[in-house]
Order: C-alpha cells, then structure tokens, then sequence
C-alpha cells in the first residue's frame, strides 16, 4: 500500500500528535510505501517570523527522525522542497466551490475565534492539504479524527476533477485508529497545542512531571474504587503500557486505596521511559544536522519524481500543455 501524511511544523509535538499520529507513520514503514512530510507551506498560515519557522522544521525533523522514521524504508521531506504542492493546489483552486470550503470546521473556528482578519491562506488550507495528497495517489492517508474532514473534502474535490476532466485522482481514504483517535489533554478535551493542555513528549523532565501532575482527575476520595474507563491518567498509560501493567493499574484502581496521585507518578515514569532511547537519538541528531538535512533532501527527491509525473498528467488533462 501507498501511505502518505503530513505534520506542520508549528510547535513541540505532544502525546496526542505521537499517539494519534507519528506512532502510526513509524509503524506504517516496515510494510508500506510511506510517504511523509513537514508541512510548512501550511504552517505559514499561522507562523509569520521566518526564523520561528525555520527552527520549527528543522525540530519536527529531529523529532520524527528520534521517533523512528527511517529513511531507507520512508521518504521524508519538506512540502516546499517539492513546490508542485503549490501549482496542483491553484489547479484545484479552480475547481473548487467556496461552498465546500466554507463548510470546514477548521474554517468556522478560524472565522468564529477571536482570530482578526483570517487570511486568504488559511481559507485555502484544506485545498493544498488536497494537493499534498492527491499528488501521491496514495490509499491511505493514517491520521488523527481532527483531520478527517479535511479527507472528506479531498475526495470531494478529487471527484470534481475526474468527472471534469477524467479519471485522474485516486480517491484516497483516512486512516483513523479508533483507539487513539482522540487523546485526551490534561483538561480532558482533545489534547492541542491551541489549547494549552499538552503533555510533550521532548520536553525536560521538570516540564514534563508540571504537565502529567496537572491532568484533571475526578475527585473520589483515596480510599475508594475508582473507574479507568473515565480517567485521563488511565487512558494514557494504556496506551504506552504493556499489557500486565495496565491490567495491574487498572486493579490498583478497582480496589481503591490507591490515589490519583500515585497512578500519576507511574504515567510520569512510563513516559520518561519510553522516550529515553528517543531522547538520546534526537541529541545525536541535534549534533549532526548535515546528516538531517541529507535525508530530507533525498527525500525531497524521491517526492519530487512522483509529483512531476502527476503534474505533466494533470497539466495535460486541463489544457496548459
Ligand atoms: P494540534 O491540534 O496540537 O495543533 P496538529 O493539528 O499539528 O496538532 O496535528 C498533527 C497530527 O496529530 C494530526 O494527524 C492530528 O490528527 C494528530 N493529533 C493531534 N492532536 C491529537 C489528539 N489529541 N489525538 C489524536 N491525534 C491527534
Ligand atoms: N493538516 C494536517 C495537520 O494539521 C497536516 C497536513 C498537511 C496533512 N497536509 C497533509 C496530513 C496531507 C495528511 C495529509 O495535522
């Protein structure tokens, strides 16, 4: 199969991007054709100080590459460095209704936040999220449930242009793990860098024990039973968890006698030892940044033959050659 994902490059990645997202691009790679890349032409929606943006690449490029994406399986590269991204999404511009794009959530906020004056740009993110995709022709698209609906428009307008000027576009799908669809925050809702109720996956320990301590838990005494299903602290250690020591949490929970407090420190401890080995790959990296920078750039390349193939078909299929 064909994977293809994005990720902008507009903070520290967290818990909920890892889960939802960066884990399953890793665990793509051994059985796939994976396709990966930094969005930045998106991030430049919302980030407008040119060395925040380059510092912002270069660190979602460190982190993928200590989590695990590994360029011998996966291509791995910067959206700009392949700017067909730009010319198939005008192309698609052209096809597209403003309707559909009205529709999209990530629009309503934008429009309904207390954002001022909200840009041609952001408007247009869904179509060059549709671009990025397209290009691939992939068959799956692994993401977290907050972009589903970017797929849904992206099949629309895959659908517009084939019925307009012929079968071009492969109609591509999400894929969405129900169990990590939507992580939660430490407040409870969907964890975002937006909201600022993130857990960072690199951040230093201090940070790190500040965020875990601050998850909102219910307040059942100590002594009483108490129910995992609903408990944030629960619910994420699940998911970095081996089997036996969420069976053993979830039974410290049952009996009660067990404080929130305790299940928090052992999140803290799972955390710190998951993502030691990561930690000490992404300071190797830090110090060998040429390296970094050769991966994205063969990376570029292998994405670049791709997009240039798609490109000569759909220039012809429209009339500009
Ligand atoms: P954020 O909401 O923090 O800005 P992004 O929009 O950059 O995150 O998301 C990057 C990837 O991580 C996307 O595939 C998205 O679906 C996934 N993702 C982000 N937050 C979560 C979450 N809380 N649960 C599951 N997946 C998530
Ligand atoms: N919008 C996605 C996000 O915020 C990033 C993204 C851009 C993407 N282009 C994509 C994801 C294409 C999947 C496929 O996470």
């Amino acid at each position: 199969m064909r994977i293809l994902s994005g990720m902008q490059s507009s903070g520290k990645p967290h818990l909920g991007n890892y889960l939802g997202a960066m884990r399953h691009h890793i665990n793509l790679q051994d059985k796939n054709e994976c396709l990966y890349f930094i969005a930045d032409y998106h991030s430049l929606t919302t980030v407008r100080d040119p060395d925040i943006l380059r510092q912002n690449i270069l660190e979602i490029a460190l982190d993928y590459l200590a989590l695990g994406i590994d360029p011998d399986k996966a291509a791995f590269f910067r959206q700009s460095s392949v700017p067909q991204h730009t010319e198939l999404c005008w192309i698609l511009n052209c096809i597209t209704s403003m309707g559909l794009i009205e529709r999209s959530h990530a629009w309503k906020d934008a429009k309904s936040s207390n954002r001022k004056d909200p840009t041609v740009g952001l408007f247009d993110y869904p179509v060059l999220m549709a671009a990025d995709i397209l290009m691939y022709k992939p068959d799956k698209v692994p993401v977290g449930k907050d972009q589903k609906q970017h797929i849904e428009i992206t099949r629309d307008i895959a659908l517009k242009f084939n019925s307009t000027f012929g079968e071009t576009f492969k109609i591509p799908e999400e894929m969405i793990d129900n169990l990590t669809a939507v992580i939660p925050g430490t407040d409870g809702e969907k964890m975002s860098k937006s909201y600022g109720n993130v857990i960072e996956i690199f951040a230093d320990e201090t940070i790190l024990k500040k965020q875990v301590m601050s998850i909102q838990t219910d307040s059942t005494p100590l002594e009483e039973p108490k129910n995992p299903k609903t408990c944030t602290v629960f619910k994420i250690y699940s998911l970095l968890a081996e089997k036996n020591e969420i069976e053993d949490l979830k039974n410290k929970y049952l009996k009660g006698g067990f404080g929130y407090g305790d299940a928090k420190k052992l999140l803290l401890t799972k955390i710190l030892e998951t993502f030691s080995p990561f930690r000490k790959k992404r300071i190797e990296l830090e110090r060998n940044l040429s390296y970094v920078n050769d991966v994205l750039n063969e990376g570029a390349k292998k994405a670049r033959k791709i997009a240039e193939e798609t490109l000569k078909e759909v220039r012809e299929k429209v009339g500009l050659e």
